[in-house]
């Protein structure tokens, strides 16, 4: 099984964002965590401040089975990299550390909703846990 994972802005930057909301771990932390637990899994990680970038990185993703998203603040108003993911046909899998339910009024709009399998969110490296065993149901 190969999933990618992709983060979007300011995910490089998470060891210094607000802690209640996104647990005080770097994205280093949570990458190395997933590839330790989940040994059986190729996983490639990418993220990027650049929009741009990531429609390139989207368009050229082949060979994988799933695509797991944090696109951090783009998941609210990133209509090109919705479109994108669109094209790729693949399993689309929605992850946030925060619970956007319970944040600002502009973090409510996902704009994946409808492309997205499902979306894990409000339980920090649980979310991502939660996401690939939801991942391994649905290749299985
Ligand atoms: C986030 C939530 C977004 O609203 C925010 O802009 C982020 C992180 C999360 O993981 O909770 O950068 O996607």
């Amino acid at each position: 099984m190969n999933v990618l994972i992709l983060h979007g802005p300011n995910l490089n930057m998470l060891e210094k964002r607000d802690p209640t909301y996104y647990g005080g771990l770097s994205q280093e932390d949570i990458f190395n965590h997933i590839v330790e637990t989940y040994q059986h899994i190729d996983f490639t990680f990418y993220q990027t401040n650049h929009e741009g970038e990531m429609i390139d990185v989207i368009q050229q993703t082949q060979n994988v089975d799933a695509i797991i998203v944090n696109l951090g603040a783009w998941t609210h108003y990133a209509f090109a990299i919705r479109d994108a993911l669109e094209l790729t046909n693949k399993i689309i899998i929605d992850v946030h550390l925060s619970d956007l339910t319970k944040r600002e009024a502009f973090r409510q709009i996902n704009i994946l909703e409808g492309l997205t399998k499902k979306t894990f969110m409000g339980e920090k490296l649980l979310s991502y846990t939660k996401a690939i065993d939801y991942c391994q149901t649905l290749l299985d």
